[in-house]
């Protein structure tokens, strides 16, 4: 399983995060990421923890005054990019746009939608993956793999049918190892996971507990 953490904009150390999960990584089967602020990509990434950035652009070099440029990202240490994130959510022709982007820059991609009918959306414009997130579960701490898990099912049809080479994750409100595990039942191939780890007291007890079961 793939467990990509998403520190948001959360209060957190970044690079404390970090280390956490780059420790728990050497000590798991499971592929650990973190994926904070834009600003913070390079020192995370000097930690050797595998580093996503949150978004980048559907733009190239030039005049893009307060964008991110999907080479900038790679050049700070990230291996892969989130695009669409439900809370940096893009046009259609913007994702595919930043999809390309991130491509030419080397990156590994994960496009979110909303639901699976957006995932069928997403998984056409070959992405290396797809996150199904419902909204509404964002940050609950009720787990869409419980919760919702037609959602994650579905999601995995839609992407399928329409590109078999792209993998599906899930996330929202997944706080534990049970609840990835249910994921991995779904057909899901990893989680984006944030506030289970990012507003936890002790981020690296809160990572040791969600990888056990793995
Ligand atoms: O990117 C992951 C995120 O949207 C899920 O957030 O806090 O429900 O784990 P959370």
């Amino acid at each position: 399983m793939f467990v990509l953490v998403n520190l948001k904009t959360y209060p957190c150390d970044p690079i404390e995060v970090a280390e956490a999960v780059s420790d728990v990584d050497d000590r798991t089967d499971a592929r650990l990421a973190v994926a904070p602020q834009a600003a913070h990509l390079e020192r995370v990434a000097e930690t050797g923890v595998e580093t996503w950035a949150q978004h980048v652009d559907p733009i190239d070099h030039g005049s893009n005054t307060g964008h991110t440029l999907a080479e900038s990202v790679a050049d700070a240490g990230a291996d892969g990019t989130l695009i669409n994130h439900s809370e940096q959510r893009l046009k259609l022709a913007d994702v595919d746009g930043s999809v390309r982007a991130a491509e030419r820059a080397g990156l590994e991609t994960v496009v979110c939608a909303n639901n699976p009918a957006q995932i069928g959306a997403a998984a056409a414009l070959g992405p290396d993956a797809v996150a199904v997130e419902p909204p509404e579960l964002i940050g609950t701490g009720t787990p869409v793999s419980q919760a919702d898990p037609d959602v994650v099912e579905d999601a995995v049809d839609a992407a399928s049918s329409v590109n078999s080479a792209v993998s599906v994750l899930c996330g929202a409100g997944i706080s534990t190892g049970d609840d990835i595990v249910a994921a991995g039942d779904l057909g899901a191939e990893g989680v984006l996971l944030a506030s289970g780890v990012a507003k936890a007291d002790d981020p690296a007890a809160a990572l040791e507990d969600l990888v056990e079961p793995l």
